[in-house]
């Protein structure tokens, strides 16, 4: 064997390795913020329909079933139920009991509890496998679904039912602030938070690097301090950090096209007085404000990230630009983003008018080379 095979056996062994590693420390992994992240296993069983409609059914009206819900979806379903779709002629309507399965026009996966094998299927249906995770935290099926899926729910923009973690709205009102004031109480640097330390971005080293520079507090499991990590208390933290803080590192767990979760996008729903620091992905800018937070990636080093986080950190005018912009914005909390991806899934299916469409051989594909 020539050294450089040699060189990519090895190579290739330690990164499978790596990979499975991984997948043990995601399939443990815990929430964050209680009622947000798709990480909980628990599915909900029970079988209540959520609609008291069936009787309307007629020939515009579509069912979809989503087939194992999780349970922390529940509320925006009931969401979804009393604000409906408009503009089109379809009606939906969303159960979650197994015995619609004949009557759905669509039927959705969540990935994290799919069955082992898959029910009957209605070759005039459309069955959508949901994940909100990046490729190295899904679970991915095993080869009992092959060619059963025909859609994708994700936070890919280009999903075919895209469901991302938050949508950026421009305000009617801006947020206003004395900014002079809300700059003067800011006495420390910079906050870093995480429950999950060893993950494919390497954060936690990016930020060791950082903090050879800047002065950053780093909390939850992977810091030394506590704030309200996994409770309610969560937003108290976030309002907390707010006041003390000039930047909030909000760094994923991978660096994915579109991959940005509730971690950043809090930022700009809670009326936090607070600059993001991203660490990718590039498109971040097509999604996020200009002028309202930093990417690391726009660096080439960590040394050259913190020169420019003290530039705006120490200037009250320049790091108050920053904010006054971001205070321009909110983003749609997740009752609202669940209902417009339901409502762009029925309105998809109500435009194949029952038209078969040709399913995937495996889900994994859309994701091609990127993670
Ligand atoms: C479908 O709906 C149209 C208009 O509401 C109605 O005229 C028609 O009878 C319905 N067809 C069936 C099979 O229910
Ligand atoms: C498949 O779905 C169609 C339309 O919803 C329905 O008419 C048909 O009975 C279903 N077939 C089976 C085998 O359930
Ligand atoms: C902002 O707060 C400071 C005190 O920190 C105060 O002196 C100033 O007058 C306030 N400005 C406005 C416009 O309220
Ligand atoms: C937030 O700050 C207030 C005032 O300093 C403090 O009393 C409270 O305990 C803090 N909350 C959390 C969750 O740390
Ligand atoms: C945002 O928070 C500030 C102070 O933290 C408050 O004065 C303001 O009213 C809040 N605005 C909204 C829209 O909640
Ligand atoms: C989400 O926003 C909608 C519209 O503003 C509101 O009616 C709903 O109560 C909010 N839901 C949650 C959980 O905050």
């Amino acid at each position: 064997m020539k050294p450089t095979n040699l060189a990519f056996l090895v190579f290739g062994i330690t990164g499978l390795l790596l990979v499975f590693i991984l997948g043990y420390f995601s399939s443990s992994e815990k929430i964050y913020f209680t009622d947000v992240h798709p990480h909980i296993k628990n599915s909900d069983t029970q079988t209540t329909s959520f609609n008291g409609e069936s009787n309307s059914i007629n020939n515009k009206t579509l069912v979809i079933l989503w087939y194992n819900l999780p349970f922390y979806l529940k509320s925006s379903v009931t969401y979804f139920q009393a604000n409906k779709c408009n503009n089109f002629r379809s009606t939906c309507i969303l159960s979650t009991v197994h015995s619609d399965i004949l009557r759905s026009s669509g039927v959705i996966f969540t990935h994290s509890t799919l069955p082992r094998t898959p029910p009957m299927k209605n070759t005039s249906q459309v069955w959508i496998f949901n994940t909100l995770e990046n490729k190295a935290f899904t679970h991915w099926p095993n080869t009992a679904w092959d060619y059963k899926f025909e859609w994708t729910m994700s936070y890919r923009r280009n999903a075919d039912v895209s469901r991302p973690y938050g949508k950026i709205i421009r305000l009617d009102k801006s947020i206003h602030r004395n900014y002079s004031e809300v700059f003067r109480q800011k006495t420390k640097f910079g906050v870093w938070m995480s429950g999950h330390c060893p993950v494919p971005s390497r954060r936690k080293e990016y930020i060791e690097q950082l903090k050879k520079y800047i002065d950053i507090d780093t909390f939850g499991s992977c810091g030394k301090k506590k704030c309200g990590v996994r409770t309610p208390a969560m937003n108290e933290c976030l309002k907390n950090f707010s006041r003390d803080y000039k930047f909030y590192f909000s760094f994923e767990n991978n660096i994915c096209r579109d991959y940005s979760t509730e971690k950043v996008f809090n930022l700009y729903q809670y009326n936090l007085s607070i600059i993001p620091v991203v660490n990718g992905p590039p498109q971040a800018g097509e999604y996020l404000p200009k002028g309202t937070f930093i990417n690391a990636l726009d660096f080439t080093s960590p040394e050259k990230l913190a020169k420019k986080l003290k530039e705006i950190g120490s200037s009250e005018k320049l790091y108050t630009q920053y904010l006054r912009e971001k205070d321009k914005y909110g983003s749609l909390n997740n009752s609202e983003i669940f209902r417009e991806s339901m409502c762009s899934a029925c309105k998809k299916l109500d435009q194949l008018k029952g038209k078969n469409i040709i399913a995937k051989p495996k889900v994994i594909d859309v994701f091609k080379n990127e993670c």
